[in-house]
């Protein structure tokens, strides 16, 4: 195994009615917040009034940024920045999902460091200070409530980023997944992908010798494939929303990482962020339609580790072709994309649009490289 050094500082209140928690922890960090949401599924579903209310208790006033899209730009981040100054917030209450808590994540570093945020997510300023972030996740897929990542997009640059801090992790986070039952079908199954995704860039890094991680990797990956359906088919069940939110905390937090040779893999992350910058799809649909795809793309290569993953999650010998195709049935069968047409992108113009966007961005794995024609081939399979 490599050396590493395992500190994950996040606070993580997770259950039913842990909102309640939120009025005592919050009043360590300051008098005055900021309310960071999306697109209005949290005013809608009265969670933005819960944590009003809950603030209230503590006697900690508010004021509120909105307007978060999924796969979040980083104009809104210069907003908030805006807002933080001009009010001169204590912290950040980031209440959504991803997209959300994301943004919130650079926007505490931009605003306590004084530095502009797309010179800190290209790596050219680097964040020295923080103001507390207490995140409230109404979603599960991402692991940011647990760990040091933001993904934002840059538009002008026709990028879309993966960002890492030390001091981006959120200082305390509340999980509790009855703010996760209105979640609907698609997001839900979009979640549950990403979560198996994030398990599988583990399993993909570099070396092979890390046999307890790989059955942390199989533990995740079959508790979601045993609930996941079941969820998809019962929206409301509390006991199921909870399963898949913890699920998909550990897919994240570092847990199956640690000790790898390489931090994962993400070529396949890397690749289809580039559908999401083009397309807008939703993160978790990207992802169904390309992980089979780079799979079969790189199967020789990965000939012994696709079959010992078939091992783990279906508990019977596989050659890595029918491993694939048992991981793209189950995505399927989730109602998540498995093919470009699945979601109505079928034009050979489009397919094209992709590809340039790609050669450009040039997206890789920290363990499987990928070249001008591995993006074409990887493509030509995602068309189906
Ligand atoms: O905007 P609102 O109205 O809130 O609606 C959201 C949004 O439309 C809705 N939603 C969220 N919670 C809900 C709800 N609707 C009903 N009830 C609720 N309780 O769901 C939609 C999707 O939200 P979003 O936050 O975009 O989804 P997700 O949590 O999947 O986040 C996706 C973003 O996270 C990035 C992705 O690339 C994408 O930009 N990722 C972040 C990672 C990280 N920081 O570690 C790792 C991941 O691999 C991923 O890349
Ligand atoms: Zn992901």
């Amino acid at each position: 195994m490599k050396k590493f050094i395992l500190h994950n500082p996040t606070i993580l209140h997770f259950g039913q009615g842990v909102i309640e928690d939120l009025a005592k922890s919050a009043s360590k960090y300051g008098q005055k917040a900021i309310i960071i949401y999306g697109q209005g599924s949290v005013k809608k579903h009265g969670y933005l009034d819960a944590v009003i209310n809950e603030l209230s208790k503590a006697g900690i006033s508010h004021v509120e940024y909105s307007g978060i899209k999924s796969n979040p730009v980083i104009d809104d981040v210069y907003k908030a920045v805006e807002v933080c100054k001009k009010e001169n917030i204590d912290f950040i209450i980031a209440l959504g999902g991803g997209s959300v808590i994301d943004s919130s994540k650079i926007t505490s570093l931009a605003y306590a460091s004084d530095i502009d945020p797309k010179d800190m997510v290209l790596y050219k300023a680097e964040p020295t200070k923080k103001v507390p972030l207490l995140a409230i996740l109404t979603l599960a897929a991402t692991g940011t409530e647990m760990n040091p990542f933001a993904v934002i997009q840059l538009n002008d640059k026709k990028k879309k980023l993966g960002f890492y801090s030390p001091l981006a992790y959120p200082d305390e986070s509340f999980l509790d997944p009855t703010l996760t039952l209105t979640v609907p079908a698609d997001y839900t199954a979009y979640g549950i992908v990403d979560l198996i995704a994030h398990a599988f860039e583990a399993y993909f890094a570099a070396g092979d010798d890390n046999s307890l991680n790989d059955k942390f990797v199989a533990a995740v990956v079959r508790e979601a494939m045993e609930y996941g359906p079941l969820l998809v088919d019962d929206l409301n069940n509390l006991r199921l929303r909870e399963k898949i939110m913890w699920a998909a905390t550990n897919a994240l937090n570092g847990l199956l990482f640690y000790g790898r040779e390489t931090d994962g893999d993400w070529g396949v992350h890397n690749f289809a962020h580039n559908i999401s910058l083009v397309f807008d799809t939703p993160h978790g649909a990207t992802l169904s339609i390309i992980y089979p795809a780079w799979m079969k793309h790189f199967k020789h290569r990965l000939k012994y580790r696709l079959e010992l993953l078939g091992y783990l999650l279906f508990n019977e010998s596989l050659s890595a072709d029918q491993t694939i195709e048992k991981i793209e049935a189950f995505f399927s069968s989730l109602g998540a994309p498995v093919r470009m047409k699945d979601i109505g992108i079928t034009s050979q113009g489009d397919k094209e649009l992709l590809l340039d966007q790609l050669k450009y961005d040039s997206p890789q794995g920290f363990n499987i490289e990928m070249n001008n024609e591995d993006y074409e081939q990887i493509l030509d399979l995602a068309w189906g």
